[in-house]
């Protein structure tokens, strides 16, 4: 993944913990200190950071992911990428149909990036089933996490299930949404 990625997930643990644990954990994981945003690098470092966090925090994969979900909408998408969050969405439902198109819009700033793909229904006025596509594996709590967080970035309130586990033979991860002002 792109090297902001890492960087963001180096901004998480800076945040919460401070630097002497981001020492610990990007050793941890055989990874550099720092990573050059425009570059891409194995998806194999951001997953071993992600594990080395686990480890050095005691808190499961999944909390992690979630937790770093959250950071990333407050602290890199709103701080950083401001214009593009503000034109993909003035609302938490237009904004969840436009992530395709936004990450497509984008893709001039990261030319060899693989985005996710969502798809998203409308079930009911404060439920939407969300389908997320991927070419990676185990991404879906970092998803959860984004999607509450966007929920708070526009005033909603959000909770998310998954279906994941029930065998539908999906070739996606499903979500069940739902949002109330
Ligand atoms: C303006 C803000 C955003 C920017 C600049 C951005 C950019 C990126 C970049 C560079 C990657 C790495 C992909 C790669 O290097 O191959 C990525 C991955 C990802 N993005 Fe976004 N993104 C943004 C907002 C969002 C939002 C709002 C969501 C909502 C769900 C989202 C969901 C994801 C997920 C789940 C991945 C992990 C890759 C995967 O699932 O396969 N992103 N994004």
């Amino acid at each position: 993944m792109y090297g902001l990625i890492n960087e963001a997930v180096k901004g998480f643990v800076l945040h919460h913990h401070g630097p002497a644990v981001w020492t610990t954990i990007h050793t941890k994981a055989g990874a550099p200190e720092s990573f050059a945003a425009m570059s891409p690098y194995d998806d194999a470092i951001t997953y071993n950071l992600v594990g080395a966090a686990s480890e050095e925090l005691h808190l499961p994969m999944e909390q992690v992911l979630k937790a770093f979900g959250e950071y990333w909408v407050t602290n890199v998408a709103v701080a950083h990428y401001g214009t593009i969050m503000s034109r993909s969405g003035q609302n938490f439902v237009d904004f969840v149909r436009n992530l395709d198109h936004m990450h497509q819009r984008i893709r001039v700033t990261f030319p060899n990036y693989t985005p996710p793909s969502f798809r998203v229904c409308e079930v009911a006025p404060d439920l939407l089933q969300i389908d997320y596509y991927s070419e990676r594996v185990g991404l879906l709590p970092l998803v959860e996490g984004i999607l509450v967080a966007l929920g708070r970035h526009f005033g909603e309130d959000v909770t998310v299930e998954s279906i994941e586990s029930q065998p539908q033979g999906l070739p996606c991860s499903r979500l069940m949404v739902r949002h109330r002002k």
